[in-house]
This record gives structure tokens, sequence and C-alpha cells, in this order.
């Protein structure tokens, strides 16, 4: 079966969905802010609302804020005590998102970095619950790196557009495309993990350590 916009949006109509504040962000964004083809969109921030429930999440990394949604969408999902890092380099993006975190009474679980990622990484010590890397291509792999260092025993690892609109078939075709390659071989042969790279959007893939 091929995945089509209607059968997404019958999965869509049949998930748990964000808030209407979050609704409103992904608008804004979609009606004028340049790239919004990079928000995950409402299946995937159910997805991620559901794993961090599931899971009994309470601390979150992300790599990549950009407007602010996946940041708001895991806030959501959060207990009142739990919190969300968010890392991005985009002063114009950040102070959307914060605009839009203010609406909500999640947006208070938020912490924003303004640094490129590896440089704010530095800045975090201790184990986090969820850690979702959706920020520049090219350093996944070292993102991967400081996830797996970072990651609480019954942690988890998303790591978004890990099939690049389906270049991962094709290496050589540019940086980008072979970095998310290579991240990808790096998780297929970790030892001592489960992972499963889900056909969700532009690919998530799931990596967490095995206890068994
Ligand atoms: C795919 S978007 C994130 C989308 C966001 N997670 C969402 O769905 O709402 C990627 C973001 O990575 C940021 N980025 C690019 N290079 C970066 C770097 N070196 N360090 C941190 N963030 C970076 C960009 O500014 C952009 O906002």
């Amino acid at each position: 079966m091929e995945m089509t916009k209607e059968i997404e949006n019958y999965c869509i109509d049949h998930s748990t969905l964000p808030s209407q504040v979050a609704n409103e962000l992904q608008e804004f964004t979609m009606a004028g802010v340049h790239g919004s083809n990079m928000l995950i969109g409402k299946m995937e921030a159910s997805v991620l609302q559901f794993l961090i429930n599931f899971g009994r999440v309470k601390t979150v990394v992300e790599l990549g804020t950009y407007t602010g949604y996946s940041a708001l969408v895991m806030a959501e999902a959060l207990p009142a005590d739990g919190t969300v890092t968010t890392i991005d380099v985009n002063p114009e993006t950040c102070a959307i998102a914060q605009k839009f975190w203010d609406k909500s009474v999640h947006g208070k679980k938020i912490r924003q970095i303004l640094k490129p990622g590896l440089e704010a990484l530095k800045e975090l010590s201790g184990k986090f619950d969820l850690i979702f890397i959706d920020a520049d291509k090219n350093n996944y792999s070292h993102y991967l790196d400081w996830a797996l260092e970072h990651l609480s025993d019954s942690g988890l690892i998303v790591v978004d557009n890990t099939l690049w609109s389906g270049k991962v078939l094709n290496p050589g075709l540019d940086k980008q495309t072979d970095s998310i390659i290579n991240h990808n071989l790096k998780a297929k042969n970790l030892q001592g993990h489960k992972k499963t790279l889900l056909p969700i959007r532009d690919g998530m893939y799931l990596i967490s350590k095995s206890w068994v």
C-alpha cells in the first residue's frame, strides 16, 4: 500500500494530536516562515507525544528548534516537572518559537540554547530520557555519539529525516545524503541497542539500549 496524503490524514484523524497553540504555530510557520517543510508535522508530533507518554519521559534534549513546534509538542506530553532543552543557531526562528511557547502553559518546561549544536552539547551533562536529533545533517553522526553517551538506561534516541526523501538509496549524491547514510550505518551496527527505522514522514530512526 502506498502512503498517500489521504491515508496519512486518516492516521492523523485517528491519533491523539497536539494542542491548539501547537496548531497555530504550525499554521503560522507554514504560512510564511522560510523552510517550513522542515516542520515535523502532525503525524510525527503525535508519535513523539505517544513515545514520551508511553516511556514516562521526563527529560528531553532536542537538536534543531526551528520555530519551536516539535519542542512545544514534546513539552505538552511531559509531566509538570519535565524539561525540554532545545538547541538551534537561528535567532529569528528561535524568537518565533519563544513567542508561541509563551502562549502555552507548557512553554515554561522549555529551555532554549542559541548556539551551534556541538558547542551547546558541551554545556549539557547528565542523562536524558529522550534525545531528538533534527538539526544540521552533516553532524548527525556526532550528535548520535553524544546521544549514546547521554542516554538514560530506559531512554530513547529519535533521529529525524533518516530517509532523506529516499535519497539514502543513492550514495554519492551530496554531502548531506552521505552524512545521513553514514549515520544510519553507524546506528544499524550499534551493539547492545535495539533500533527501528520507521517510514513515518521523512524517516524516524528509533534507538534504545537493549535491556535483555
Ligand atoms: C529541521 S529544522 C528543525 C525542525 C523542528 N525540529 C520542528 O519540527 O519544529 C532544523 C533546524 O536546525 C538548525 N540548525 C542548522 N544547523 C545547526 C547547527 N549547527 N546547530 C544547531 N542547529 C542547527 C536550523 O537553524 C533549523 O532551525
